[in-house]
């Protein structure tokens, strides 16, 4: 897959914007739209925003062809642009990527018709990068590529870095294996907050939905899973 780089100092959300595009104009699969500033960033919880300071990078993929993978493929791309630059990478499920047991990069997958009413996917990932510190409400969960390696970074660079991984992750025939290899959560109790209920993780299905010991499949969306010791 090629991409086609929009860089751009700010946006209210890369998500918003690059949906906004689709339903208007045509877009060519791997649009990447890419900021340093998000001034209403969209997260997963429709309840809070993604708080995007300028130390950090905004980025979303517009995408034709994908599936119900695609934030599992996401997750996967991450840990490979880390990995890339020397950073050991771990997944939460469903698709928190982390440094240690701190969150490093959300991920937003949406879908929609675009102006000629086909189906189009918007891939969104913020990455911290060089930040230093986080607001109060974060602190405890966030971390930053500068905090846990210990130097500043050009984001052009670290962008790079991403792409490269989603071309890799994109062409792995067994995204699901791959995927479990940094996924922390199998094997773990964890608190199914919706229900206020603990359970463990046994594996992830095959439209990567969380697998616990009753059988029951988690899909993500519809329950938030913590760990029973901390942000894990
Ligand atoms: C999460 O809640 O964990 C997912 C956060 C996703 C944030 C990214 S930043 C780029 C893209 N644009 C947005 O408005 N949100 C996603």
């Amino acid at each position: 897959m090629n991409f086609e780089v929009h860089r751009v100092a700010c946006v209210d959300s890369t998500n918003k914007q690059l949906k906004s595009l689709a339903k208007r104009s045509k877009l060519s699969q791997g649009y990447v739209l890419s900021a340093d500033y998000q001034s209403a960033g969209l997260a997963r919880n429709k309840e809070r925003e993604w708080i995007s300071a300028d130390t950090g990078l905004y980025t979303s993929i517009y995408l034709e062809q994908a599936n119900e993978l695609l934030p599992i493929y996401a997750c996967v791309a991450i840990c490979y642009g880390l990995l890339d630059l020397g950073i050991s990478p771990k997944i939460k499920w469903p698709n928190d990527v982390l440094i240690g047991s701190k969150k490093v990069c959300g991920i937003l997958c949406e879908a929609g018709l675009n102006f000629e009413k086909k189906p189009f996917y918007i891939c969104g990932f913020g990455l911290n990068i060089n930040n230093t510190e986080f607001p109060a409400e974060i602190a405890e969960k966030a971390t930053s590529i500068f905090i846990e390696g210990g130097h500043r970074l050009d984001k052009d660079s670290v962008l790079f870095a991403m792409l490269n991984g989603f071309k890799k992750a994109f062409s792995n025939d067994d995204i699901l294996e791959e995927y479990k290899k940094y996924c922390i959560t199998i094997g773990k109790d964890v608190r199914i907050v919706q229900q206020d209920k603990v359970v463990h993780a046994i594996d992830i299905g095959p439209q990567g939905q969380l697998i616990i010991d009753d059988g029951q499949l988690l899909i993500s969306g519809e329950v938030s899973v913590r760990g029973e010791n901390g942000y894990i």
